[in-house]
């Protein structure tokens, strides 16, 4: 079986190394992939969407992965495309990926089918957004497009709204695009993960990730500094209210809309006083989770997802660990506001019970690792408690050392707990 991997993360990173793990030994490519990735997948000769497509089709690929979501909305949509083509996707189309590219669109769908959510309003102006605030803080306000993880500003008082109104209406840094102004929601954050195929799905380990940058969840927010996944990450009673009050009627809503999805479905959620409410969704797995989820994935994940972008989902073809799994974030000097790329990483080479997955690396001519992005690497290791887990895994951090290297300390500590 052939395989194509769109992105290059470390999210994709983890995707490739699980798939080339399948029993049936898949022969793996990636676009646009990463000096990492192409250790164990081909990079595809392609430079935009269109050529991807025709390279696919040239090279008898048999399935598309998508890691990231920029291509799921791009032009007509990798998936469309691959549709059209006769090459399987396992992802969504692009009027489905409307779920994470447009907020008002992920908004309306959520309350059309009755999905608990923060309330909101959508606004077009300054003035619109000012009345809709009606001074009442803390407020949540989000651009409503694609803004790089950008585009929502918590904002606890007037002050902070104001200026982040100016970016949107008079400094129009994400371009033209409407706002939401939200309900400020309080609770533990949750990422879960479905793998939903038509009308059906299978719900993958949970996990929390850790947006902000320093220990304590203080500082600004980042693509993710660490994450933490297992099956005991919640109670029993929780996992199986988040399956009814927000998985099942999620899928249904988008059967019941007509918009097709073959593909990980990404669950952000904030579990309020008043249970578990959707902040958002993302038509992809997360990242850093991925990095944390897909070492607990085992049997032939290449089989599922290929049986998935064919209509059937295959429940059978894999099981979850019931252990934990941690991941600590390497990344390099001032991020997330910049990066630093170039600086040597030593350490790369040491072997354990633990994994090393890459997001901003490069191969320098001599065989080197430098750093080459915000977030480098991600030392990822799991054992059967939480507290081994955390310990394996920032040992392995541990032995990771490049100039301006910042990492937290805290990741695999439950907020649950504090
Ligand atoms: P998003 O890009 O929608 O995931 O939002 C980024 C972060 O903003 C989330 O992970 C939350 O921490 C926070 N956030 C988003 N919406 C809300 C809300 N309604 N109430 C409180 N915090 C929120
Ligand atoms: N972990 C957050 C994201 O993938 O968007």
């Amino acid at each position: 079986m052939k395989i194509l991997v769109v992105g290059k993360g470390g999210r994709e990173h983890a995707l490739v190394r699980a798939l080339s793990e399948s029993p049936g030994k898949p022969e793996l490519f990636c676009f646009p992939g990463s000096d990492a990735i192409f250790e164990i997948a081909k990079p595809a000769a392609a430079d935009g969407l269109e050529s991807l497509v025709s390279w696919m089709v040239e090279n008898s690929i048999d399935l598309c992965v998508a890691g990231e979501e920029s291509y799921l909305v791009k032009n007509e949509g990798l998936a469309n495309l691959c549709v059209k083509n006769g090459i399987p996707c396992w992802g969504p189309p692009k009027e489905s990926a409307q779920l994470e590219a447009s907020k008002e669109f992920a908004k309306e769908f959520l309350i059309r089918h009755g999905i608990p959510t923060a309330r909101a309003t959508t606004v077009a102006t300054l003035e619109d957004a000012v009345t809709a605030i009606n001074g009442e803080y803390p407020t949540v306000l989000k651009f409503d497009g694609l803004a790089a993880g950008k585009g929502v500003a918590v904002c606890p008082d007037e002050e902070t709204a104001t200026a982040f109104l100016d970016e949107i209406f008079t400094r129009k840094r994400f371009g033209p695009g409407r706002l939401l102004v939200e309900q400020c929601l309080t609770g533990p954050e949750v990422s879960i993960f479905a793998a939903v195929v038509d009308d059906g799905c299978l719900i993958f380990t949970p996990a929390r990730d850790y947006k902000r940058a320093f220990e304590d969840d203080l500082g600004p927010n980042t693509g993710g500094m660490g994450a933490v996944a297992s099956r005991q990450l919640l109670p029993e009673e929780m996992l199986t209210r988040i399956n009814e009050e927000i998985v099942q009627p999620t899928v249904a809503g988008l059967n019941k809309d007509g918009l097709p999805y073959r593909g990980f479905l990404y669950f952000g959620l904030m579990l309020t006083p008043d249970g578990p409410q959707v902040i958002e969704y993302n038509c992809r797995f997360g990242d850093p989770e991925c990095q944390a989820v897909m070492p607990l994935v085992s049997g032939d994940l290449a089989g599922f997802c290929l049986a998935g972008a064919n209509g059937e989902l295959k429940p059978d073809l894999i099981s979850f660990d019931d252990g934990w799994s941690v991941c600590v974030v390497l990344a390099s000097f001032g991020y997330p506001e910049s990066s630093h790329s170039g600086d040597e990483i030593l350490g790369i080479e040491s072997t354990g019970d633990f994994r090393f997955y890459h997001a901003g690396t490069r191969k320098t001519a001599n065989g080197k690792w430098e750093t080459n992005g915000g977030r480098v690497l991600a030392a990822v290791a799991s054992a059967p408690t939480r507290e081994k887990a955390v310990k394996k895994a920032h040992q392995a951090a541990d032995s990771i050392c490049f100039d301006g290297l910042q990492r937290r300390n805290d990741i695999g500590i439950l907020h649950f707990e504090k």
